[in-house]
């Protein structure tokens, strides 16, 4: 099944919104139809006109971003094809284990089944307004490919 993907992200220093850039590009170049929200900045108040749908937060003080959490929480995201990442510090050396940290309990919790679900390295805390920008964008474009194709079997 391919149509219209929603990419719903909530950033604070950024890199979730390159990261969601670069899965829309990638989606759009293989033909997909693709919209960024910022849910900091919009409400999506239906999502009938999606056929699939990613989501990305990141994560400060061990919290996932509350809209990136309430985003997940959705009753109308049941049985869509669903793609969710995060950006955190953690995923630069262990991004199984910040996976299973901070995502795979939100996907149980509601009791989702992804078809993709990875944490991407972000901007790394080095002191006070200091951040060193450890994202990958080519992560990010392998893992919108490997979505794409799993859309195609969907
Ligand atoms: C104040 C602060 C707290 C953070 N806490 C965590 C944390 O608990 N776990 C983690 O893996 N990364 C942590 N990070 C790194 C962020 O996840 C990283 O900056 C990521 O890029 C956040 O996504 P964003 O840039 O889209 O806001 C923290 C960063 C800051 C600035």
């Amino acid at each position: 099944m391919q149509g219209r993907t929603l990419i719903a992200h909530i950033t604070a220093g950024g890199a979730t919104r390159m990261y969601a850039d670069v899965i829309a590009e990638t989606l759009r170049s293989r033909g997909l139809e693709a919209d960024v929200v910022d849910l900091k900045r919009e409400k999506v108040a239906d999502l009938s006109g999606y056929s699939s749908v990613v989501l990305g937060a990141g994560v400060r003080m061990f919290m996932v971003y509350r809209k990136g959490k309430s985003f997940l929480a959705r009753s109308d995201l049941k049985g869509k094809p669903l793609g969710v990442f995060l950006s955190s510090a953690m995923a630069l050396d262990k991004p199984g284990e910040a996976r299973e940290k901070f995502l795979d309990p939100l996907v149980k919790r509601n009791g989702l089944s992804p078809l993709m679900c990875d944490a991407f390295p972000g901007k790394i805390p080095l002191g006070p307004g200091n951040l060193e920008d450890k994202t990958d964008a080519d992560l990010a474009r392998k893992w919108a490919e490997e979505f794409a194709r799993k859309l195609g079997e969907a």
